[in-house]
């Protein structure tokens, strides 16, 4: 991709994109093949896929009136980090196929957003070389983890990752398999094309002996991931440890129980358990079992600024977004996701002068139909 080109005028304003999901059109047009497939698949019949983005507007949202919402702010704080809204870039795999630059276009798009990123374990730049950039531009980042069955191999990319100026570790805790993916698997023969994982390079290759369709466990990916993972990660490494891939009051428990500083109500992006529950009408249980203990973050079919507002009214302390992201980096790059993450902040700021709230305290409950 080294003859990569913004589409139109190279400008998403310019463009007149005026919602997220203009962007996803040009982007397909864009990627062929596996990375598209990759990119906008689910798992199995992708029942989950379809519900995570069509949950958020069953909640329903009552408006108060007659609120003076002048002093309108979404500032927050965050794991004692202040942030300017509570949109977040989710961590998702090598966005070398997107863009030539990866992870470091996706960074810059985020510093100007003023928003936090988390690089994927499977991101196409080194931990090294992303902490560097967020150095430079004075940007708070977070390091995803898959563990390895060796956890030893994993120390070896998360010792680089603090040492680069990492603030969280994001444990995804959802994946012992990854699901029945049909895109991706019909289109597999493409996967590997100009596409390295360098965080994780130092793996050993682990040949399954199985033929490709019985093979059920990713031989790079751990798969007896337990609460003492948690706690191993903060004594080691004395950072908060956000767990991602929660959808379960008891399990918010036992992660809150063994040091998470934090758990996101995620399901992988409908990547994994087809039929799973969307994430929106997770969220609600593992707000009300530890969310006076952590902050609740939520991802999963976001794509208006009142999907914002209905995951805060719900508990949720911030969003994280995933695929429009790769939308925006894809079609006009740094700009693209800088205009992702703005569209939707912009819109979350709509829907709070409408609903009669104007800081995120006052996002409760009560301004939904039905929790
Ligand atoms: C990786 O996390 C994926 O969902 O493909």
């Amino acid at each position: 991709m080294t003859q990569w080109q913004p589409v139109g005028s190279g400008d998403p304003r310019a463009d007149n994109v005026v919602s997220v999901q203009n962007l996803e059109r040009p982007a397909s047009e864009r990627l062929a093949g596996y990375a598209w497939d990759y990119v906008v698949g689910g798992a199995g019949k992708e029942q989950t896929l379809r519900d995570n983005p069509a949950a958020w507007a069953r909640h329903g949202l009552r408006p108060h009136s007659m609120v003076d919402v002048s002093h309108l702010t979404t500032a927050l704080a965050l794991l004692g980090t202040p942030l300017a809204h509570p949109i977040l870039v989710a961590p998702t795999a090598t966005h070398v196929r997107y863009h030539p630059d990866g992870e470091r276009e996706t960074l810059r798009g985020a510093t100007a957003a003023e928003t936090v990123m988390a690089l994927s374990a499977m991101g196409s730049t080194t931990a090294t070389d992303f902490g560097a950039d967020a150095a430079a531009l004075a940007t708070p980042w977070w390091m995803q983890v898959y563990l390895q069955h060796d956890r030893a191999l994993s120390h070896v990319y998360l010792d680089k990752a603090v040492a680069a100026g990492a603030s969280a570790l994001v444990l995804t805790v959802d994946t012992p398999s990854l699901g029945a993916r049909d895109r991706e698997r019909r289109e597999a023969s493409g996967a590997s094309v100009g596409v390295t994982y360098p965080n994780l390079d130092h793996l050993p290759a682990e040949p399954t002996g199985l033929p490709a369709h019985r093979r059920v466990w990713n031989p790079f990916y751990a798969n007896d991931v337990t609460p003492s993972d948690i706690t191993a990660l903060v004594d080691r490494y004395h950072l908060p440890v956000l767990v991602k891939g929660v959808v379960r009051a008891d399990d918010a428990r036992r992660a809150v129980d063994a040091g998470a500083a934090a758990v996101i109500v995620s399901n992988h992006g409908a990547r994994n358990l087809d039929t799973g529950a969307a994430t929106a009408d997770s969220l609600a249980p593992v707000v009300d079992a530890v969310g006076s203990a952590v902050p609740v973050l939520v991802d999963g079919g976001i794509r208006r600024g009142t999907d914002v507002a209905t995951a805060l009214c719900l508990g949720a302390s911030a969003v994280l977004v995933g695929r429009p992201v790769i939308w925006g980096l894809t079609t006009y790059g740094a700009a693209g996701v800088q205009h992702v993450v703005e569209l939707l902040r912009t819109e979350l700021e709509m829907a709070m002068s409408l609903l009669g709230a104007p800081s995120i305290p006052d996002l409760t409950r009560d301004l939904l139909q039905r929790v």
